[in-house]
């Protein structure tokens, strides 16, 4: 059996990306199509050796397409995602315009896969924020063994996390620090993004926290467990690619790091690097290009009765984004949840 899919938001950083996973992990293609705006009618991306042309979501004729995978923003989504899932086409949304939709379930495959089965309300599954969805493949394993009450988290945040024109934006400002007369001015952010950290991601909310902070809040009760609390502040830096936290977990039970790091040497979709030696833990750098989520630097925080803290690594377009959209669509075909739309 292989189907049809279109990517929507094909040009952009984890269109892209789609695209590559997609052909990496051979997911079984009958024909792809790579969609964005009519600005990139006829612009050419690669899916592996084959090279595809773009065309316009706005015209496009969706029978047929058995998966959407959707990256091009939360308003394209709220217009376009019900439309195209009408005519029998999954939905697979990168943007927050679903996520707390209770109809539509919110999926991280390592954590809730169970969940796809609840598809066909609205034939819409939303992808998780960036960087809850890489916590969460790291906590969920620790929270089934001594339940988390509570978890404070920093995050260091990529600016690939906030498209294409934001990593522009980083190697243009930072180039212009060294020709004289070349300086940028901050656009994509509010602050200027080159060797400087801004505490702010997505917008102010009525009681201080920004919006990329409550989504942490939001999405860890939908997946993994409403009582868990959560208090988040999401931090942009100069990073192109990968998205890292500092994530300190208190438990209802005792947990020790040395069980923590076994519990997650087994776990799926985690790769363990602690060692307590100069390079014994993962850099986002390191992380590019790669599935895994990387955990290191977990200890015990001796400050509470059975904490401990530790620091979470991954590449935001690929577990971010990309792979977690596509291990969906894989989660389906695998259940042969699927009804084919062709
Ligand atoms: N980057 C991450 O780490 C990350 C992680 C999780 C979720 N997301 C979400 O994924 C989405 C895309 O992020 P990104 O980083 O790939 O952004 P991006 O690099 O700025 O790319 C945006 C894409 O959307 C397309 N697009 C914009 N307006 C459109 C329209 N009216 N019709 C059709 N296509 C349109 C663009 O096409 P044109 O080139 O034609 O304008 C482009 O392909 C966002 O919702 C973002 O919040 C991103």
């Amino acid at each position: 059996m292989s189907y049809n899919v279109a990517v929507v938001g094909a040009t952009g950083n984890v269109g892209r990306e789609m695209l590559s996973i997609l052909e990496e992990r051979q997911f079984p293609i009958k024909e792809v199509h790579a969609l964005a705006s009519r600005r990139s009618n006829g612009v050419e991306v690669s899916f592996g050796d084959a090279t595809l042309k773009c065309k316009d979501l706005a015209t496009f004729d969706f029978s047929g397409v058995d998966f959407c995978l959707m990256s091009a923003g939360g308003a394209v989504s709220k217009e376009w995602s019900p439309k195209i899932a009408a005519k029998g086409c999954v939905v697979i949304d990168n943007s927050s315009a679903w996520r707390y939709d209770q109809d539509v379930p919110l999926v991280v495959p390592e954590v809730n896969a169970d969940a796809v089965a609840r598809y066909a309300k609205k034939n819409i599954i939303a992808n998780p924020n960036c960087q809850t969805m890489q916590m969460l493949v790291a906590l969920k394993p620790l929270h089934d063994r001594a339940t988390i009450t509570r978890v404070v988290v920093a995050t260091y945040q990529s600016v690939s996390g906030a498209g294409k024109d934001a990593m522009d934006e980083l190697w243009s400002q930072t180039k212009g620090k060294y020709v004289p007369g070349q300086e940028v001015e901050p656009k994509k952010f509010p602050k200027e993004i080159a060797f400087n950290c801004i505490p702010y991601c997505g917008t102010f909310m009525e009681d201080g926290y920004t919006s990329e902070e409550w989504k942490m809040v939001a999405e860890t009760k939908k997946i993994l467990d409403p009582k868990i609390k959560v208090t988040a502040t999401c931090v942009r830096v100069p990073v192109f690619v990968g998205h890292s936290e500092a994530v300190n977990v208190e438990f209802e039970r005792s947990i020790t790091a040395a069980r923590a790091r076994d519990i997650l040497r087994d776990a799926p979709g985690v790769l363990v690097v602690d060692k307590r030696e100069d390079e014994g833990y993962v850099t986002p750098i390191e992380c590019v290009g790669e599935y895994a989520t990387f955990v290191s630097r977990i200890r015990k925080d001796p400050t509470v009765e059975h904490g401990l803290t530790m620091w979470i690594v991954s590449d935001n377009l690929r577990k971010g984004a990309a792979l977690n959209a596509v291990q969906i669509a894989e989660e389906l075909v695998g259940r042969r949840l699927l009804k084919t739309a062709a």
